[in-house]
């Protein structure tokens, strides 16, 4: 059966910082961010923008109500969940007015959380080939100012609807996975911030991609000239380059050049908003395929998933035809025009707010929220009041 991703849409607060101005109040050459890190912009993520907000306005962007009607499976992905009982999915479930004959759960593994999601859609499609699965993947990365993880932060959500026949990439069944307990990036319950140890984890990501493409090649017989591009988890895009730099080690010029090559097209979107943990591959995929040039039907497109802790994936899939048509580009861009930047001070405060953690009832501002955007406007009783 021809199972993939049938629809891909994302969403990112209206709020950025600009790396450049960062860098200089941090008293660090501009160019480390810009080039070393390979960041333009980092996205913010105000108080009334949480996981599961993000998550369901990236879900409604791509939804019509024939899909409402045929989900019947909602994967929500993320390591910034709101609460240890209750999945985000329920509220994006409610929020974005999917058929109540669904079942709705949260999947948590650092950044591989969406990618489990997208295995367990193939598996639940497979069997039962009428239906269509959600899975998202939304994340606040947060590792605190004047941290060295700084400037690798981000906020937003991918919404992926897979289905069988889908008309933008179908997904095989490919994979090769490893899982490893490691102490490279984890968040404790008590910590709002995450704990990363910054060169082990970029050396155990590095690690991770190269034993799954050995595991991969030796599974398929497939090798790098059998893909017209690659797609990584991109913490900050430079790690994609370090990615494809490991890959390429022994290749042949033409293909260390093609995937050099489309990698730019594929982190268009992630210089501009930053680390998106869980969603930050499938961001990667979407940037590939609304920035780049239009690929054959059939080229073959691998991705690799990286979560800490740690768990990795290489699969792949291969494009249809007429997926430019599919995809929604103007929407994307002008989502990322209209944002308007903060001044370091206004980043620092708006970064350092937090729900109370003492159950006190709160009000949320929410002056600055754009009409048809979701947000979260109150906690009261304990319980969190979305609005649509
Ligand atoms: N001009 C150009 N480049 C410069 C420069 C300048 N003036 N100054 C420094 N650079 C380059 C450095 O040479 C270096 O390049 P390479 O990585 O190619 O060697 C790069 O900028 C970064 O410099 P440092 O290594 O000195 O930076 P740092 O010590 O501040 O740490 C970091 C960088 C480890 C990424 C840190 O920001 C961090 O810990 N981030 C969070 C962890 C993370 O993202 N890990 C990724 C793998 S884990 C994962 O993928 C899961 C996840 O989502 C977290």
């Amino acid at each position: 059966m021809d199972i993939g991703i049938d629809k891909i849409g994302f969403y990112t607060p209206n709020v950025y910082v600009d790396m450049e101005k960062l860098a200089e109040a941090r008293g660090v050459d501009p160019a480390k961010y810009t080039i070393g890190i390979g960041q333009e912009k980092m996205a913010v993520a105000p108080l009334h923008q949480d996981a599961v907000s993000m998550a369901a306005n990236a879900a409604l962007s791509i939804l019509d109500e024939e899909d409402k009607q045929a989900i019947d499976f909602v994967l929500f992905g993320t390591e910034s969940g709101v609460d240890h009982s209750k999945s985000g999915a329920v509220w994006v479930h409610q929020l974005t007015g999917i058929q109540k004959g669904a079942r709705s759960i949260e999947l948590k593994q650092a950044c591989y959380g969406a990618s489990a999601g997208i295995k367990m859609a193939m598996g639940h499609i497979a069997l039962n080939p009428e239906s269509k699965v959600l899975v998202l993947g939304t994340d606040i990365a947060k590792y605190g100012l004047h941290t060295g993880g700084e400037p690798t932060q981000g906020a937003g959500a991918v919404a992926i609807l897979l289905s069988q026949n889908p008309r933008i990439l179908s997904l095989d069944n490919d994979s090769a996975a490893l899982t490893k307990d490691i102490s490279d990036f984890w968040r404790p319950l008590y910590s709002d911030y995450a704990f990363v140890d910054g060169k082990f984890s970029n050396q155990a990501y590095l690690e991770f991609l190269s034993d799954v493409w050995g595991i991969y090649k030796e599974k398929t017989n497939r090798d790098l000239r059998d893909f017209e591009a690659m797609c990584f988890h991109v913490p900050y895009t430079k790690m994609g380059k370090k990615a494809i730099m490991v890959l390429t080690e022994d290749a042949d010029e033409a293909d260390t050049e093609r995937l050099m090559s489309y990698y730019q097209d594929s982190v268009y979107y992630n210089k501009q908003v930053g680390n998106i943990y869980t969603g930050s591959l499938y961001l990667s995929l979407l940037s590939l395929l609304e920035q780049g040039k239009e690929l054959e039907a059939g080229a073959r497109i691998g991705l690799f998933s990286y979560g800490s802790g740690a768990v990795g994936e290489f699969f792949s899939g291969t494009l249809k035809e007429g997926y430019k048509s599919q995809v929604r580009t103007e929407a994307h861009e002008a989502l990322l025009e209209s944002r308007t930047e903060l001044s370091i001070s206004e980043y620092e405060e708006i970064l350092e707010l937090a729900l109370p953690k003492d159950g006190t009832d709160i009000d949320i501002d929410h002056k600055e929220v754009k009409e048809g955007t979701i947000y979260l406007a109150a906690v009261k009783s304990h319980i969190r009041e979305y609005v649509n």
